[in-house]
């Protein structure tokens, strides 16, 4: 039933977590929250570019993103729409693993497109900062203001003679935001068409002699009419209204609050049909996912490709050469047992906690994510058993594999403790350590290789130490207060 496999991790380990069944984003959030329904009326059929984050309440980097999506949510206010989609609930879950969807938080474009309610969805894999997202949200929204010059404005105010027309006067070249915005609110019931100051014929022909100036021509007959507010959108919205109403999507809340909200569907109605989207008659099965496809495929966008198994460190030397090293940051090594026979096969678990490690590395590699290294040291490497020893795990049976984290430079080391080596479970403790979450113990000495003691970095506090990891994980915000620095954050996983 479910459709990918990252469904199948999210629901396996929802089992294993306290879930808080609310979404992040409150009631009075700029963020306008979505379900799978509401997702087709007031994204996929809009005329607005949105951004949607797909997200699980759960997830740490969901909610780091929590201050810079609602800022990015208050600057696009009336300009493109900020969505979020809880996919943590039940009737939201198969939608989006339709979107292919694989981890939170995931942030796509929708743009519209020539053929009504088949939005362009893009991955956007840019900054997680507000300034980040803003932009290229801007970059996305379509223009339908018409650049008009001396030569041929008469046309155009030919053209669809009764609907009403607005000229923007401006000495700019460029189109901006606020006016495509205006022209998307407006699209089908009053054209916009803007024209530099130096077609002088233009501005003669309506009197204008200061720029910026917005003229509204109500009707063929009708008299223009001179805007001379301020250049805002609310106002600029309600001069505009005399001569046409704004389409149903007018975007902003400005706009909202002159309308009835819709009403959420998923509180009245029971989500008897879990698979709604995939009701839609205009979904096309053979869709891809790519930046070209206009909607969501029905199939699950990812075709897993097996992962390439993790490095393997052999001897003593690569192992320190790798991770032990004064200056090594963080490393994962997977410390397999040893085989009581030299041809014998691994035990489940090590086979399990190795194919995970594979594809959590793998998944990182394909979205071009920084992780720190991944390794499988096997227990006929003598560096194995020397680090067994140093770090008190001696005593474990010699039939279980390891799986340890260490920092030489930072001086400190963690083990993974579960006895499940499933995807979900080792992801969430490299998703802990990406975070700098969790008990860290002291590298005892000696480990590192060629450090004076007295040069060895104690253990740092815990916040300086997420902030340490942060910069490690390619100087990611984990910061609020950092968000508007332009640091560029990895697009991460659950
Ligand atoms: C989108 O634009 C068309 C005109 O092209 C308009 O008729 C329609 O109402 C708009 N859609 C929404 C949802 O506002």
């Amino acid at each position: 039933m479910l459709p990918s496999a990252s469904l199948l991790f999210v629901a396996s380990l929802l089992t294993a977590l306290p879930v808080n069944a609310d979404g992040i984003y409150p009631k009075n959030s700029p963020v306008l929250q979505l379900n799978s329904k509401t997702y087709n009326s007031l994204i996929a059929k809009s005329n607005h570019t949105s951004i949607v984050e797909f997200y699980a309440p759960w997830c740490g980097h969901c909610q780091s993103l929590k201050p810079a999506y609602e800022k990015a949510a208050k600057n696009l206010d009336g300009l493109a729409k900020v969505a979020a989609i809880n996919c943590d609930e039940d009737e939201n879950k198969p939608f989006c693993g339709q979107m292919g969807v694989q981890g939170f938080p995931t942030l796509k474009i929708v743009t519209p497109s020539k053929k009504p309610g088949k939005p362009r969805v893009e991955d956007y894999k840019g900054a997680r900062t507000a300034k980040g997202i803003v932009d290229a949200v801007v970059d996305h929204i379509p223009n339908h203001v018409k650049r008009a010059s001396d030569k041929d404005l008469d046309k155009w105010l030919g053209q669809d003679e009764d609907r009403p027309k607005a000229i923007l006067f401006t000495e700019k070249g460029t189109t901006s935001t606020l006016i495509r915005a205006l022209a998307i609110d407006f699209l089908g019931a009053i054209d916009i068409a803007q024209i530099r100051n130096k077609e002088t014929a233009s501005l003669k022909k309506f009197g204008v002699t200061d720029v910026p100036a917005l003229v509204l021509i109500p009707g063929p007959n009708a008299e223009p009419k001179i805007y001379e507010g301020d250049l805002k959108k609310k106002p600029i919205t309600e001069f505009l209204s005399q001569a046409a109403k704004p389409n149903p999507d007018a975007s902003g809340r400005a706009a909202a609050d002159s309308k009835p909200k819709p009403k959420p569907k998923q509180k009245s109605k029971p989500a008897s049909k879990p698979t709604s989207v995939a009701d839609e008659p205009d979904i096309n099965p053979t869709a891809s996912q790519d930046q070209d496809s206009t909607e969501p495929s029905l199939k699950p966008a990812h075709v897993p490709i097996p992962a390439p198994p993790i490095p393997t460190l052999s001897t003593p030397e690569s192992v320190e050469a790798s991770c032990l090293a004064p200056k090594s940051g963080t490393c994962v090594l997977a410390l397999l047992p040893g085989a009581s026979e030299p041809d014998a096969a691994l035990p489940q678990s090590a086979t399990d906690a190795l194919a995970s490690l594979a594809d959590i590395g793998h998944k990182h590699a394909q979205r071009g994510a920084h992780l720190f290294p991944l390794y499988a040291v096997p227990a006929i490497n003598s560096g194995s058993g020397i680090l067994r020893e140093a770090l008190g795990l001696q005593a474990d049976d010699a039939q279980t594999v390891q799986l340890i984290a260490l920092n030489a430079r930072r001086g400190w080391w963690r083990r993974y403790s579960a006895e499940d080596f499933g995807g979900v479970a080792v992801e969430a403790w490299i998703d802990s350590i990406r975070l700098g979450e969790g008990a860290k113990e002291k590298l005892p000495e000696g480990i590192i290789i060629g450090a004076e003691p007295e040069t060895k970095q104690p253990v740092a506090e815990p916040e300086a130490e997420a902030e340490a990891e942060a910069d490690e994980a390619d100087a990611e915000s984990v910061e609020p207060e950092a968000e508007e620095a332009e640091q560029t954050v990895e697009h991460d996983e659950l």
